[in-house]
């Protein structure tokens, strides 16, 4: 069965949380595709050549996870993700990962518009920036690094700025993807939605 969902929208809105669980739940692969943004992010604050970088990753730069989910990996995340030949340098590794044996859920910014625009579940997951800042702050906190509410605010608004306004491949909702949006929703009432929605076109 080749089964693709696909799942976007901006930083701390809930694709994380959904698309863990949406694959758990129906057996799909999961690839939060953010992550090798993260990675060459990394390897660029590390002293490589963004397009260099994004050629040469493998499997074990995703592995130290929590190395990735900082702030400042983030905003070189979003910096390097803005370069086209970064972006077409990652694409054929995400698209073989949709296209696989068994189905698979994909989580970023481009997924229904760019990577898998015949993806058969779209959902654009969104909130406020407030809601989303609020969320990655405890987040963060609670992993012990030193932030405040305020940065964390600036963060998510800078990047949804940047990720929204570049020209290659901008964060934008697919015209047939199923909005979602979990300011005032909690995890499992985003969940339901989330299912019902993938039951309906399963
Ligand atoms: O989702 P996450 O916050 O981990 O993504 C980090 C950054 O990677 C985003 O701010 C965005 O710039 C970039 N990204 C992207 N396209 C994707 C996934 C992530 O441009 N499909």
């Amino acid at each position: 069965m080749k089964f693709t969902v696909a799942i976007d929208g901006p930083a701390a809105a809930g694709k994380g949380t959904i698309s863990k669980a949406i694959a758990a739940e129906f057996g799909l692969a999961h690839l939060d595709t953010g992550l090798l943004y993260r990675a060459v992010g990394a390897k660029v604050l590390a002293g490589a050549e963004p397009v260099a970088a994004a050629e040469a990753l493998a499997p074990d730069d995703l592995t130290p996870e929590d190395s990735l989910r900082t702030p400042e990996v983030a905003q070189a995340a979003s910096r390097v993700a803005a370069d086209p030949e970064v972006r077409a340098k990652l694409l054929e590794f995400q698209r073989n990962f949709a296209r696989r044996e068994g189905g698979a859920v994909l989580d970023g910014r481009d997924i229904g518009t760019v990577i898998c625009p015949e993806a058969e579940v779209k959902l654009f997951v969104t909130a406020s920036a407030e809601a989303r800042a609020e969320r990655r702050f405890l987040e963060l906190q609670g992993k012990g690094h030193a932030v405040t509410r305020e940065q964390v605010l600036d963060d998510v608004k800078a990047r949804d700025a940047r990720d929204s306004s570049r020209d290659a491949a901008p964060m934008v909702a697919a015209e047939d993807a199923v909005l979602l949006d979990t300011t005032e929703m909690t995890i499992e009432q985003a969940l339901d939605r989330a299912r019902a929605h993938i039951l309906l076109k399963m």
